[in-house]
């Protein structure tokens, strides 16, 4: 595994990292129901990808996953995995921030979390209110950074304009060899500035994994070329060659996906083949 200052923190993270969101069936059958199918499955995964040195695990209030973190990283030394969760934004008031944070500390039994992010940008609260109360629970050490996640540009800036004391640290978006958008305005700021990415949909939510939307020359040269196993470890091993910012958070629910993951950042991609996989799969 490859690890990297995670954007401006001082924090190794792993270059791959481990997303829990499953699908909105889950989501509600853990909040209504107490359901949490695949449970084991799913902790087993993040247990494997722990095992394998992924130190970077993505949450949210939202999943319903906060708990299954706090299940897998049971018995491991905290301050060596770096956890990521959001607020959603239906919780963006200062006071709602607050009783949010104190929610997900509780759910992953930890006194701190790593990186709290701001889910959505709010069209009601103001920026300010938000990043008030996200500076207070840093001051209260509740979480170490701040981020953000689906800010556009300009969002971004006004998010940053509107703290006072410490500086966005990351940024997630959606970010994949055949979805660039990313590129054009926010991934030169996210330089300028030094601010991580955990690109979202790493593996284009699944539509990169299918071998036959790949140019089947290139895919069967590369794979035999890298002594590579499959399409997932070249979507991610692309997304670490373009930045040493980036942080891609694949979803982890199986054992063997999580693995073949880990195991995208053992090669380095050629030049070369960056252009040729760039010009298959146009912006
Ligand atoms: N900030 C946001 O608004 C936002 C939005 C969406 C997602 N996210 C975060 O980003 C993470 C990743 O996004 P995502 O889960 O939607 O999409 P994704 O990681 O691009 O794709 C997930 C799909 O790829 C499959 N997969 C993963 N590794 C594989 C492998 N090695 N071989 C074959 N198939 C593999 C998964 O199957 P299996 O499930 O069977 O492994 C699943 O079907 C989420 O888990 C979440 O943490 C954030």
């Amino acid at each position: 595994m490859i690890y990297r200052e995670f954007g401006k923190t001082g924090f190794k993270c792993s270059v791959i990292g481990m997303g829990t969101y499953y699908d909105p069936l889950w989501i509600l059958g853990a909040k209504f129901f107490g359901l949490k199918k695949g449970e084991k499955k799913h902790t087993d995964a993040v247990t494997a990808g722990l095992d394998a040195g992924i130190n970077l695990i993505d949450t949210a209030e939202l999943y319903g996953t906060e708990k299954l973190v706090s299940q897998s990283i049971s018995g491991r030394k905290r301050d060596e995995i770096f956890i990521a969760t959001k607020v959603f934004f239906n919780h963006l008031r200062y006071d709602s921030v607050v009783k949010a944070c104190d929610r997900s500390l509780r759910n992953m039994g930890t006194s701190y979390i790593d990186l709290y992010q701001i889910h959505f940008p709010s069209k009601r609260v103001k920026i300010d209110e938000t990043m008030r109360a996200m500076e207070k629970l840093v001051d209260d050490g509740k979480i170490r950074h701040i981020g953000i996640s689906n800010f556009n540009l300009q969002r971004t800036k006004e998010a940053q304009a509107a703290m006072k004391k410490y500086e966005i640290v990351s940024t997630q978006m959606p970010y994949n060899l055949s979805r660039r958008e990313f590129e054009k305005d926010l991934l030169p700021y996210c330089r300028e500035n030094r601010i991580a990415v955990l690109p979202y949909y790493p593996l284009g939510h699944g539509k990169l994994i299918d071998r036959n939307s790949w140019p089947q020359d290139l895919l069967n040269g590369m794979l035999e070329k890298y002594r590579i196993k499959n399409t997932a470890q070249i979507a991610l091993n692309w997304l670490i060659t373009k930045s040493d910012l980036i942080f891609p958070i694949p979803r982890a629910s199986s054992r063997d996906h999580v693995l073949d993951n880990a195991a995208a950042a053992d090669w380095v991609i050629d030049a070369e083949d960056v252009v040729k996989l760039e010009t298959a799969f146009p912006v």
